[in-house]
């Protein structure tokens, strides 16, 4: 039987990657994998729990009905944030504005986070697969000062680290410092992340196509053809057609993506003409992710950690798997 390695173990090891790590980003990550067993706890009792399930009552700043996990994760996290002492500001998908924590430690932080604390928001009263996506900088401002816009408006390829936790038939944190994926799974009997997915890479191709297909109408011509191109089966039959999936919960198709190869779409629409996804909170990190793991992620057009975000809550169209297939749907936008 070959040893456990867990989670913390893991971390420590791997700051020797970093010569002169002080160990402050090891000590963030354990405190996002302790956060997120606390709401991996909470999902998984939460139809037994009065007033977990079921919307809030409010809007988000997008517009979105908040769901009451939604917010109680968001709460779990921020607090885990704001008391770690790693930490001088935060942005949450939930959240109008960012945070800039205010207490002596905090403001000596380094690192600023950006999260989508629950992905998957319409899935959670149907017991589908949900989960948190976070991205990690390393701040721009002065050490001691009040983290500032600046310090969350950083281009994808400036993250330090990345992951996901997926609450799904079990509970995952895979993440990324940049130097390769890897993914430890939830043991409840131990309460500990133990690694069990170990330098993960993307298929550079499969047979898996997610899009919200009732969009197809709504979005520009060249989705449609590479949907028909290549993912469906013609009228003569000839090609053997994908499998169509789409959960729902980006997180969910993404990490399916992950392991078995396949492409995610979320196209610019005339409803959303800028796309759905946002930028800081979802697309960053999964692009970190995917490209790490040896896949890729557009906008159909173009590289997506190389944007220049201009806006916290920001949207983009997003192209995100296999590398071969991503660049497939690529050739057909004009
Ligand atoms: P969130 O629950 O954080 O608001 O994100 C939902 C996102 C994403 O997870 C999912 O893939 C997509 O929205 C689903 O959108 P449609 O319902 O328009 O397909
Ligand atoms: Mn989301
Ligand atoms: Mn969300």
């Amino acid at each position: 039987m070959s040893k456990v390695v867990t989670l913390h173990e893991f971390i420590m090891d791997r700051q020797a990657d970093f010569p002169y790590a002080t160990g402050e980003l090891s000590r963030l990550l354990s405190d996002i994998a302790i956060a997120s067993k606390i709401v991996s706890k909470d999902v998984r009792r939460a139809g037994l729990l009065e007033n977990f399930l079921g919307a809030q009552g409010n809007t988000n700043v997008q517009g979105e009905e908040q769901q009451k996990l939604d917010v109680i994760a968001d709460r779990q996290f921020i607090n885990m944030f704001r008391t770690g002492g790693e930490v001088c500001g935060i942005a949450s998908e939930e959240n109008d504005d960012y945070m800039a924590f205010d207490n002596e430690t905090s403001k000596k932080g380094k690192y600023v986070v950006l999260f989508d604390p629950l992905d998957g928001s319409s899935n959670i009263d149907v017991n589908v697969s949900i989960g948190t996506i976070f991205s990690i900088y390393r701040r721009k401002s002065e050490a001691g000062t009040l983290a500032n816009l600046d310090d969350m408006l950083q281009k994808g390829t400036d993250q330090v680290a990345a992951g996901y936790v997926l609450y799904g038939s079990s509970t995952m944190l895979v993440y990324t410092t940049g130097k390769g994926v890897n993914g430890f799974t939830l043991d409840p009997y131990i309460g500990e992340f133990c690694l069990s997915h170990p330098n993960m890479q993307m298929p550079e191709s499969g047979r898996i196509y997610a899009m919200n297909e009732g969009n197809i109408n709504i979005c520009e011509e060249g989705i449609k053809e590479y949907i028909q191109t290549y993912c469906q089966q013609t009228l003569e039959g000839h090609n053997r057609p994908y499998s169509g999936r789409y959960i729902g919960s980006l997180v969910a198709d993404f990490h399916r993506n992950l392991i078995k190869g396949g492409i995610y779409i979320y196209p610019d629409t005339i409803t959303d003409p800028e796309g759905k996804l946002r930028l800081l909170y979802e697309c960053n990190p999964l692009a970190f992710i995917a490209e790490q793991a040896g896949g890729l992620a557009t906008t159909g057009r173009k590289r997506v950690m190389e944007i220049e975000p201009e806006r916290l809550h920001q949207r983009i169209p997003f192209f995100v798997g296999s590398k071969k297939m991503v660049e497939e749907a690529m050739s057909c936008l004009k």
